[in-house]
Parts: C-alpha cells; structure tokens; sequence
C-alpha cells in the first residue's frame, strides 16, 4: 500500500486565471501523471470519474469541511457562520439521515413537475421584461431566472427577486474563504434570513395548506415534528443559495454552446423532449459544482492509504468529460447514447435534493428562451468564474432577434 504523501501528483493550479477558461485539459494532462489522483493548494483531487464514485463508498468517513473553513476565517460565531455549520450540506450521519428522510417527499419529481407552469410564467415574464431591446447579458438575464422560480413555488412576491438575487450573488464570495468579504456576507445572508422568516409567519397567519406549494410543504412538515423552527428557516436560505448560481451558470453555459450551433438552438424551440437531452448533455459536458470532502478518519482507495484530516476535492463539473468513462468525451452531443451514469448533482447522501427542480427549471426555461430570443450572436467578451465552488461564465453579452410571446406560451 502506498501513501498519498508519497505519490508524485500532477499539481492542478485551480488559482490560474487560465484553468477558469478551460478546466478540462489540465485535468487531462493531470490524468496522463497520474491515472485518478492530482494535488491542489488545499489538499488532494481525485481527478477520475471511477476512482471519485469509488472514494465516495467512504461518504461515513467524512464531510463537506465547510465549518473548518469558516473556523480559519474567524466567522463561527457569526449568522452566517451558524448557517453553514448548520447547513444541511454540512451535517453528517443520523442529523443529517433524518433531514433527508422529513425533506425528500417535497423534492420528488412529481413535486417538481408540479412547478413547471410557475417556471414557464416566471420565464415568460423576464422574457418580456428584458428581450424586446434585441441585446442583453444572458448570465445576467439568466441569474434572475431561479431566483423568480423559487420565490413563486414558496409564494414570495417577484417583487423580492432583484435584492434577493444581489444578496445571493455576495453569499457566492463566500466560497473564496476571504474575511474581507465578511461584512458583505453577513448583511446579505441576514437579508435573506429576514426575508424567509417573515415570510413563514405570513404564511402561518393567514393559514397553511391553501396555497399547496412548497412552503407549505415544509410549514407542515415543522409543525409535525420534522424540522425545528431554525431547520426550516436554514433551508429555506438553503434552497435560494444551492439553486442559485448552479442553475444560472448552467442555463447560461447552454447559450454558450448552442450558440454556435444553430441547427441544436432551433430544436429547442420546437421541441421540449430535446431541450431535456441538452440539459443532461450540458451537466455532464459543463457540469458546474464541486465540492470539498475533509476526511474524519482514514480510507484507502485503490491501495492509496489516505489519512483522517486530509482535504479531498471531488470535481463533479470535470468527471463527464474523463474519457475512461465517457466515448468522445470532449464532444458535445445530446443525441449520443448514455453509458456511465453523469454526477453533476454529487454522490452519496448529499447528492442534491433540488435536482429535479433544477432539471425542470432549466429545460422549461431553455425552451421559451430558445423560442423568442432568435438568432443569438455574441455582443462582447465573456469572463470566467472560478472553477472551485460553481463553475460558470461571468457575464456574457449577445444580441439577438427578439420574438414577442405567442398567446399559448403565455397561457401555457
Ligand atoms: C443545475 C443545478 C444544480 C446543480 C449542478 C447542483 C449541484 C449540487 C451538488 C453537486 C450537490 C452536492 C454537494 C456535495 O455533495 O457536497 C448539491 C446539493 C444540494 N443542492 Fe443542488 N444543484 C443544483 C440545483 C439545486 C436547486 C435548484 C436546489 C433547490 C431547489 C438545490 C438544493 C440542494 C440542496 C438542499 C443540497 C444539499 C443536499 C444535502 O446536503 O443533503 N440544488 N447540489
């Protein structure tokens, strides 16, 4: 058996403005080094979509990390702070057994294609609101698209959307681990606190069960026993923040690759069962999350000896494009045969909660954007947001024809 310490890694600099452009050659290059493993400036990243799926057999021996690294930024004690070592994502074990079991009947697809004609009238209204000057920035556009989604399916006002969406763009800095950007962190994550909470006891005023949407859902779910009044409030920020730039990044990734590909564009206006291939094309050739996993004890994975309190990175966004699992992985192909199962939503018992949310929003969005903004072309440079944490564009300009809503889309 070897030791990780021992082994000569590949080094991936995830730090290299250059790796945000184009992830998946370094990770390509790391894997002609090493077949499954590369160091990285905080610890280890399991580079193979196998060797990932098969470290994560391990999911009892750790967790997300996220409260050691809050810890280091001296913010524990904080509101935010206490949202993340609460955080559903950060619990392990029998906490977080019970969280799945009391959540997952409101998560289930059924639940999330119930919502689907609150995602196309939520899409159909920010078409209307920002298409007809021919030209915007679709990362933009696109970030108020989940934000309106998740406001409706819990019953909030789209009036809420914009400050709710500025205060999630600053919780998204909360990744870079920098206290600088504390003060920012903390008045938007109490911002959105706020917001939920006055939002529940509405809700508890006027009486719960009406509406039948998800706040309801988790309303009754509390009041049972399920969650405690703090549980509910958490994820509730939770729902905003792990649907946010995820879905976003990933609606604008696809405008990024059906851009220059017309003929795939044009289908998606017709076609609804087609932008559902696009979708799980995209996650699986652009996923956009990772995560980190610190270790509470020590694994082995393929006769590597791995020590408790060892960093270990799992970059779910590059495991689509490891062509030891994926034919012409570097192709992009909707129509192409699946073989091994994608993992853009994670492994193991963290694996997303809001995933069928996530899928309907993006493929009902993708479709009515395709049907009236025509003709997209690019109108400017886009940028690239850090691989580590969600992946994706930093804005990115086009223009384009604009189609005015037809009768049935909107009624639709
Ligand atoms: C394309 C969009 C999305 C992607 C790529 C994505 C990706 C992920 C990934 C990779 C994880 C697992 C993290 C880990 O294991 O450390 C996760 C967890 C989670 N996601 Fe998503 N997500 C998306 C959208 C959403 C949406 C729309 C919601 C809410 C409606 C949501 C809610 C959650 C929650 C609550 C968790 C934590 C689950 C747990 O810890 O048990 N996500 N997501």
């Amino acid at each position: 058996m070897q030791q990780i310490s021992d082994l000569e890694l590949p080094v991936l600099n995830f730090d290299d403005p250059e790796f945000r452009k184009d992830p998946f050659s370094p990770f390509n290059e790391a894997r002609a080094h090493h077949p499954w493993l590369a160091k990285c400036s905080f610890g280890y990243v399991v580079t193979a979509y196998d060797a990932m799926r098969e470290a994560m057999e391990h999911d009892d021996k750790m967790s997300v990390g996220y409260t050691r690294a809050v810890e280091g930024m001296g913010a524990i004690d904080t509101p935010w702070g206490q949202f993340i070592k609460h955080a559903i994502q950060t619990q392990v074990g029998d906490l977080h057994k019970r969280l799945r079991t009391v959540l997952a009947p409101a998560f289930t697809p059924r639940e999330a294609n119930r919502h689907r004609w609150i995602m196309r009238e939520e899409m159909s209204r920010l078409l209307g609101d920002w298409a007809p000057k021919g030209e915007l920035d679709f990362e933009y556009f696109a970030s108020h698209f989940p934000v309106s989604v998740m406001c409706r399916i819990i019953g909030a006002s789209p009036d809420v959307v914009p400050s709710i969406r500025a205060s999630l763009e600053i919780l998204g800095l909360g990744g870079s681990l920098d206290p600088a950007y504390l003060p920012r962190l903390q008045e938007s994550f109490t911002h959105i606190d706020g917001f939920v909470r006055q939002l529940a006891a509405d809700r508890r005023r006027e009486g719960i069960g009406a509406k039948d949407d998800l706040l309801d859902r988790l309303l009754e779910i509390t009041d049972e026993g399920g969650l405690s009044e703090d549980e509910l409030y958490n994820i509730l920020v939770f729902l905003f923040t792990g649907g946010y730039d995820t879905s976003k990044n990933v609606l604008s990734l696809i405008m990024h690759l059906l851009i220059d590909r017309p003929e795939m564009y044009e289908r998606c206006a017709k076609d609804l069962d087609y932008c559902h291939k696009v979708v799980h094309e995209t996650l699986r050739f652009h996923g956009v999350a990772s995560s980190p996993r610190l270790l509470h004890d020590d694994i082995v994975v393929r006769d590597v000896f791995i020590p408790k309190d060892t960093m270990l990175f799992m970059p779910w966004s590059a495991a689509g494009r490891d062509p030891g699992s994926f034919r012409d992985a570097d192709v992009f192909n909707p129509d192409r045969e699946r073989d091994s199962p994608i993992m853009p939503f994670g492994l193991g018992p963290h694996m997303c909660l809001g995933q069928y949310i996530a899928r309907a929003q993006i493929e009902e969005g993708l479709h009515l954007v395709a049907q009236r903004i025509r003709n997209p072309r690019r109108n400017g440079e886009n940028g690239w947001r850090e691989f580590v944490g969600v992946w994706g564009l930093r804005g990115f300009p086009i223009a384009f024809d604009y189609e005015p809503a037809k009768e049935t889309a909107e009624a639709n």
